[in-house]
C-alpha cells in the first residue's frame, strides 16, 4: 500500500509533487490499458456516492463510468434529494454515509463544507468542485499538458479569466510540480491575497507566479493557453456586471499567436464560444479540451484505486 490509501482529496496542497506524479503515472497506464481493451476491476463491490449540489457533466459522468468500469457501483446524490438538503447535519450524514459507502465525492458551494464532511467521514471525500477549488481538473489538465509537452517542469501556463475555483488548483498544481502560472484577471476577479500566499509558501521558483490584468503579458511566450467561464454557477445574477467586466479577456486567436507556436488551449468546460474563447480557438487546431475531458475519467480512476489503497 502507498500512502494515499485511506486518505481525501479536498485540494492540491494535500498531495505532494511525488504523490500528484504517482496519480498521473497510474492515469496514464489505465488510459493505455483501455485503449487496448484491458479491463481491471480491482473496486469490484466497492461503492462511491456522488453528491452533487450543482449541475455536472463531466464529472459525474465520468466519476459514475470510471468506478464502473473498476468493477464497482456509483450512485448519484442530488443534495436536495438527501436529508442533507433539508437541514441535516453536515457531520451525521458524514458518519451514516461512512457506514455504507467507501469513497465519497461531492460537488458543493462551500468549500468548508466538505472540510466538515470529510473530517467526520471515516472514508476519503474526493472534492468535485466547490467555491475554492476544482482539484480533479487540475490532475486532468495536468494529465493532458504532460501528453502535449512531455513535462511539467517550467512548462509556462496563461490562466485569463476569473480566478476563482479553477484557477486557485492551477495555481497549485504549479507550485507543486514547476509548472509557471501567469494568471491574466481584471481588478476584484483576481486570485485571493490567501491563496496566492499559500501557493508561493509551497513553490521555491520565484518565477512561478505572475498576476498581471493584462492577457497580453499572461499569454506572451505560453506553452499553455488557458480559460473558463466568466460567470460561475451560484453567480448567474452577476452575469451583466461581468460581461463588462472580462471584456478585453476573451482568448481568440491574435492570443493564441502570441503564445509559443506549439502552445495548447485547454478550457475545463462547459464553454461559451464568443465570451471567454472564440470558436476559432476552442474548435481550431491547437484545443486540446476534449482530450481533457476524457482525462477526468482516467485520472479519477486512478485516484480513486489510490485512495482506495489498490
Ligand atoms: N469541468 C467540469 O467539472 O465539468 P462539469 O461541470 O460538467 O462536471
Ligand atoms: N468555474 C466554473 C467551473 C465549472 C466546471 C464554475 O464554478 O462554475
Amino acid at each position: 500500500e502507498h500512502s494515499l490509501a485511506g486518505r481525501s482529496l479536498l485540494s492540491l496542497q494535500d498531495l505532494t509533487k511525488e504523490e500528484i506524479h504517482y496519480v498521473l503515472d497510474l492515469a496514464a497506464g489505465l488510459k493505455s490499458q483501455q485503449q487496448k481493451g484491458e479491463l481491471i476491476q480491482p473496486l469490484n463491490g466497492k461503492t462511491l456516492g456522488m453528491i452533487f449540489e450543482k449541475s455536472s457533466t463531466r464529472t459525474r459522468v465520468s466519476f459514475e463510468t470510471g468506478i464502473y468500469q473498476l468493477g464497482g457501483m456509483g450512485l448519484y446524490l442530488n443534495a436536495n434529494d438527501l436529508q442533507l438538503g433539508r437541514g441535516e447535519p453536515v457531520a451525521d450524514t458524514a458518519k451514516v454515509l461512512s457506514g455504507y459507502l467507501d469513497v465519497i465525492m461531492i460537488r458543493a458551494n462551500s468549500h468548508k463544507m466538505v472540510e466538515e464532511l470529510a473530517a467526520h467521514a471515516s472514508i476519503p471525500v474526493i472534492n468535485g468542485l466547490t467555491d475554492l477549488f476544482h482539484p480533479c481538473q487540475a490532475l486532468a489538465d495536468m494529465q493532458t499538458i504532460l501528453e502535449y509537452k512531455e513535462t511539467l517542469e517550467g512548462v509556462k501556463l496563461a490562466y485569463i479569466g476569473d480566478a476563482n475555483n479553477v484557477a486557485n488548483s492551477l495555481m497549485f498544481a504549479a507550485a507543486k510540480t514547476g509548472m509557471q502560472i501567469r494568471i491574466a484577471s481584471p481588478a476584484g476577479y483576481q486570485p485571493l491575497p490567501e491563496m496566492v500566499e499559500k501557493a508561493s509558501a509551497i513553490s521555491d521558483d520565484p518565477e512561478f507566479l505572475l498576476i498581471t490584468e493584462s492577457p497580453e503579458v499572461a499569454c506572451a511566450g505560453a506553452d499553455v493557453i488557458y480559460t473558463d467561464v466568466w460567470t460561475s454557477m451560484g453567480q448567474e445574477q452577476e452575469t451583466k456586471a461581468r460581461l463588462a467586466a472580462f471584456h478585453g479577456y476573451q482568448v481568440n486567436e491574435a492570443l493564441m499567436d502570441s503564445a509559443a507556436s506549439d502552445a495548447i488551449f485547454l478550457h475545463c468546460l462547459p464553454a461559451h464560444r464568443g465570451e471567454e474563447v472564440t470558436a476559432a480557438v476552442i474548435d481550431g487546431p491547437q484545443s486540446a479540451v476534449f482530450q481533457e475531458a476524457e482525462n477526468r475519467l482516467h485520472v479519477q480512476k486512478a485516484l480513486m484505486l489510490a485512495v482506495m489503497g489498490k
